[in-house]
């Protein structure tokens, strides 16, 4: 085979990147270090030395794809190393490799990677694709072992996207930065565990001599978030974070100043109580519990019940006569005290599928009982935002008990939607935040849109 020669002499990151020993790898951070030519140099060079192999490149969309990948690969890639097929967007080497330009913008079209055989795995942006995308991609990673060569996995992202939540929990909270961390899988078809490793390499594009400075001073001056995130790669704030107002201040947890978390407290019995549920399935279902105190009309979410295992939107398919039977266990101590509970949930669950009965008649079944929630989307983000606010002393209108994880995890990290931009992305996990939303919009603050709440056929207080 011919020798190419790149003109590329990578900064310490991208050495750490094209060097390390992980499986997994995300290479991320600030916008510019380097990211994009690194990953698609790390693609060439593995194809070049091994024949016969596939890198497969993703971006979300075809157009991200030919606006920030594409251009960098024709960029580095030496002439004549490579012929290109620009119909199917696979770049072949001579010694029989082939890289595979691929774009997976809906969850179904994963299915259209299902025969792929791919030894290098390249996501670019990984916070744009959800957590099952990834997951589905990963199985297609495969070891073969005529080929003796170890499959990888490389990364690349800023903070921000609907992936957010789940990039962050798996890579960068995982561990400290660069250290390698191993990962355990049950492999069913194997009855065995087995460790792989990944690593967080994170980046700063004060890291990369090559950009120019008036890249820099744009990101300089961004709003404040966008700045935090692109030029300081910090994950904890992103411009598509819907609640940027939401603190979790542990300092505070006692004194309950400037913090929206706090720590657990006897909730009077003669505070009314409500509780608002997302059902899930397949997607995990949510059920909060709320005191509103009668004389500042402060909300407290003081239980959580949340239906996923892994942590990411994943469910845990419990029927619904379960999840009744569940959420009247853990409603026994307000039951024994008389204490009556409203429950409010998204409209949906009173349709019928399947010819079966409704997820809420089910429910009733169980003498769990709802009404349907005024669904209004905006309306119900408007009152989040109003309870978030601090008074003259940084006293919110609404405060989270520091047990509910799920609760706070999410809200954190809730993305807006790219295709309705006010709103938040209901593809991210904003289960816990519809619940919650659903006893928002019965219980406005003062002053906001009345509430229009649909009639109900279930009487909650029947069975008490
Ligand atoms: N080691 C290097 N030598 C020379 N130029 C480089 C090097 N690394 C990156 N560059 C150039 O710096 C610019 C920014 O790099 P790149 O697009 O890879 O950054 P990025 O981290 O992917 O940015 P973004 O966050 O915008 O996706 C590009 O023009 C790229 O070719
Ligand atoms: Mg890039």
């Amino acid at each position: 085979m011919n020798e190419f020669y790149i003109p590329y002499t990578p900064t310490a990151k991208q050495a750490m990147f094209h060097q390390s020993p992980a499986y997994e790898v995300l290479f991320g951070g600030s916008a510019g270090p380097g990211k994009t030519a690194a990953a698609v140099i790390d693609a060439f060079a593995r194809c070049y030395f091994h024949k016969q192999t596939n890198a497969y490149v993703f971006r979300r969309t075809r157009p991200e794809l030919l606006k920030s990948v594409l251009p960098e690969m024709f960029k580095w890639y030496p002439k004549g190393s490579y012929t290109f097929n620009d119909q199917k967007g696979i770049f072949t080497l001579a010694n029989g490799s082939a890289i595979y330009l691929c774009t997976l913008q809906h969850e179904k079209d994963k299915h259209n990677y299902q025969g792929a055989q791919i030894d290098w795995l390249y996501m670019e942006e990984l916070t744009h694709f959800t957590k099952s995308m990834y997951d589905y991609l990963k199985t297609r990673v495969r070891n073969a072992k005529d080929k003796n060569v170890q499959p990888c996995i490389r990364c690349t992202s800023n903070p921000g996207g609907l992936g957010h939540s789940w990039v962050k929990q798996y890579f960068i909270d995982a561990g400290p930065a660069t250290s390698i961390i191993q990962v355990k899988t049950w492999v069913e078809s194997r009855k065995r565990f087995e460790v792989t490793t990944k690593q967080y390499i994170p980046a700063l594009v004060t890291e990369n001599p090559y950009i120019n400075d008036s890249y820099v001073l744009e990101l300089e001056r961004k709003p404040e978030s966008l700045r935090r995130a692109l030029l300081l790669g910090e994950w904890t704030a992103f411009e598509g974070q819907v609640f940027i107002e939401f603190t979790d201040d542990q300092a505070h947890y006692l004194d309950r100043r400037k913090t929206h978390v706090i720590e657990p407290f006897p909730i009077p019995d003669h505070w009314k109580r409500y509780r608002g549920f997302d059902w899930g399935f397949t997607t995990p279902f949510a059920v909060l519990w709320a005191a509103i105190s009668p004389t500042d009309n402060k909300v407290y979410v003081y239980r959580e019940y949340y239906g996923s295992h892994t942590g990411d939107n994943e469910g845990i398919s419990m029927p619904s006569v379960q999840l009744a039977a569940n959420i009247r266990k853990l409603e026994e101590t307000e039951r024994n005290k008389g204490i009556k509970i409203l429950g409010f949930a998204d409209p949906s669950i009173f349709d019928r599928r399947d010819g079966e009965g409704s997820v809420a008649e089910k429910m009733a079944n169980e003498k769990i009982f709802f009404d349907k929630a005024d669904n209004a989307r905006l309306s119900g983000k408007d009152q989040f935002h109003s309870r978030f606010m601090f008074d003259e002393e940084g006293k919110p209108g609404m405060y989270f008990f520091n047990n509910c994880v799920n609760l706070i995890r999410t809200i954190k990290d809730l993305p807006y939607s790219m295709s309705n931009p006010e709103d938040v992305d209901t593809k991210a996990e904003d289960h816990a935040y519809d619940a919650l939303r659903y006893i928002l919009t019965s219980n406005p603050v003062p002053g906001t849109e009345p509430r229009k709440v649909p009639k109900s056929n279930y009487n909650p207080f029947k069975f008490y």
